[in-house]
């Protein structure tokens, strides 16, 4: 009950917290709900499918990784990015034409490690990004992250547009732990996207009482989290798997 299909536009919308109203609007610039996007692209669906074969070879695991990223972060910045209009001579005439607006940077906070795969293609995908990475480990007992890498700026411009990537949202631990330091320094759930390979309820429910008006990408919402934190069926440890560590 999760998630509602609307014909138009093509995504999939879902409202976390109260699954049984899955009835969010489209707009980037609608209200407080938190908005779960799963983006209806047979590319996307196959690349998930590569990630979720346990017979995927690490070498392919991370550039599936890496594409779905692409393609996720690409329907990301639809509404959301600002572009500026000129005029440039093309060979034949003079054309008016928009480019994203350089000043506009946007910032990307991949978490430490899988994050690094599912972020690998985002400056193919965006011209003007900066990244910052953030490190943080999943205690295997209590689930609980614990930060180990911070390399976010301590004052981070108003308005900033963010992405944080991180592809396994299970427990939402680890999500909230970073969203949280990037609230600290100054930014709203509402300049925030979040991309992720698989997302699970919890996860979910916890960022949507946390973050209203935060928008989440992934490729496909699993139903649930095992005992050991790991989402199911998942695609077992992104990081191990991107990494063969
Ligand atoms: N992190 C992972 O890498 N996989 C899961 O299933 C959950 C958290």
């Amino acid at each position: 009950p999760l998630l509602a299909h609307r014909p138009r536009p093509s995504l999939a919308v879902a409202r976390a917290a109260s699954p049984d109203a899955a009835t969010g609007a489209r707009s980037p610039t609608s209200g407080g709900q938190m908005l779960v996007f799963v983006p209806p692209h047979p590319l996307i669906k196959h690349w998930v499918s590569v990630l979720r074969n346990e017979q995927t070879p690490c070498a392919v695991f991370r550039s599936a990784m890496a594409e779905l990223g692409r393609l996720l972060v690409y329907e990301a910045c639809r509404d959301w990015l600002p572009t500026i209009t000129g005029e440039i001579q093309t060979p034949v005439a003079v054309s008016s034409v928009e480019f994203i607006d350089p000043r506009e940077a946007v910032m990307v906070v991949p978490i430490l490690r899988a994050g690094l795969a599912l972020a690998e293609n985002v400056s193919s995908v965006l011209p003007a990004t900066k990244t910052y990475h953030l490190g943080l480990r999943r205690d295997e007992e209590t689930l609980q992250p614990s930060i180990y890498l911070n390399n976010l700026p301590d004052k981070i411009p108003e308005g900033t547009r963010v992405l944080v990537i991180d592809p396994m949202l299970a427990t939402g631990g680890t999500i909230v732990a970073a969203i949280d330091l990037l609230v600290e320094r100054g930014v709203t759930s509402k300049q925030i996207k979040v991309i992720s390979a698989v997302a699970a309820p919890p996860a979910l429910t916890k960022l949507s009482n946390k973050f209203p008006g935060l928008h989440v990408y992934s490729g496909m919402i699993d139903s649930e989290v095992d005992e050991k934190g790991y989402i199911v069926p998942g695609l077992g440890d992104a990081g191990d798997r991107s990494f063969a560590t």
